[in-house]
Formats: C-alpha cells, sequence, structure tokens
C-alpha cells in the first residue's frame, strides 16, 4: 500500500490594497458587475471577470431560473462566453466575487463543484493555467494560481480513450 498526499497551497491577501495592480482592477470590475447578476431567488449576486491573453475583459455573472435546476452560475457563463467569442485565445485569470443581500459578503468563496469541473477542462483545453482570484465585496482575498488544482483526481476527457 503506497499512501499518496495531494498538496494545496494558495495565497492569502488582507484586502484589495494588497494585490498586484492588475488583479485588484480586475476584482474591482467583478464587484461592479454582481449588478448584472439575475439571482431573484437566492439573492445572491455572484459575478466573475476573466482577462484573456490578448487583453480582453470578459464576464459572466449567474443566472437563476423559477426552474431551480435550470440556473447558471457565473463562472460557467464566463466560460461559454469565453469559448463561443474568443475560442483559441487563453484565458489567463478570472475575478470571483459576490454580493449577498442576505448577509455579509466579507470573505471569498469559491467556485462549487460543477464549475471546478468546467474550469478544469477548460485549462486543459487551453493548456494553460487559470488564475483565480476569489474575494467577497470586502476582507481577505485569495488567489490560486490554476483553477485545477482545486479539483484533484479529476474526470478528464483522458479518462475517455
Ligand atoms: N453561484 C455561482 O454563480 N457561483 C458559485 O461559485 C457559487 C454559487 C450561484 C448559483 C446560485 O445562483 C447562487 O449563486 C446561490 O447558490
Amino acid at each position: 500500500m503506497n499512501k499518496e498526499e495531494y498538496k494545496f497551497s494558495y495565497k492569502v491577501f488582507d484586502s484589495i490594497e494588497e494585490l498586484p495592480k492588475e488583479d485588484g482592477v480586475l476584482l474591482n470590475q467583478a464587484r461592479k458587475e454582481t449588478k448584472n447578476s439575475y439571482a431573484p431567488y437566492s439573492r445572491f449576486r455572484v459575478a466573475a471577470v476573466g482577462r484573456l491573453s490578448n487583453g480582453e475583459i470578459i464576464t459572466g455573472t449567474n443566472q437563476e431560473n423559477a426552474s431551480y435546476p435550470a440556473g447558471i452560475c457565473a463562472e460557467r457563463v464566463l466560460l461559454s462566453s469565453a469559448s463561443s467569442q474568443y475560442l483559441g485565445v487563453a484565458i489567463e485569470s478570472i475575478a470571483i466575487t459576490y454580493d449577498n443581500e442576505n448577509g455579509e459578503s466579507n470573505r471569498p468563496i469559491s467556485p462549487c463543484g460543477i464549475c471546478r469541473q468546467s474550469l478544469q477542462e477548460y485549462e486543459h483545453r487551453q493548456h494553460s493555467a487559470i488564475r483565480l482570484i476569489l474575494g467577497g465585496m470586502n476582507g481577505k482575498i485569495y488567489i490560486i494560481d490554476s483553477s485545477s488544482s482545486l479539483m484533484p483526481l479529476a474526470f478528464t476527457s483522458d479518462d475517455l480513450k
């Protein structure tokens, strides 16, 4: 028997002012973008703003539905938009934030399981890492160098071969 170990590390910043400038700009844009979320059911407004390798900025917000499972997370709205409109252009970084109208928005959230699966497939397709900048409307910020690190032992297209 061998015991394998998986190491996960991420950077923690106390506030947006501490971030590298480009990351702070992206997170600020995401904070503004939360207003474009359609979240009448959860009142939890999520926004994802991505910077592409060609300098373009793309956005996604969660889009809910009266038939709850039909709703889609901000991260996957962003990935669909990148794949449809910027095929072949890599996503370098994504800032993800939220405005919780029911409570506080003062700590980072990280992508749900389905979004982690989608993010790791996107990385695999583009052959480069997607950095994640995770923060609330204020408070601490996490930077994760590669979104796939959130999904150890992921099921990938390689498994279908
Ligand atoms: N949501 C996202 O958009 N991204 C996440 O990473 C977590 C959750 C959305 C889904 C739903 O519209 C609302 O937040 C509450 O779960």
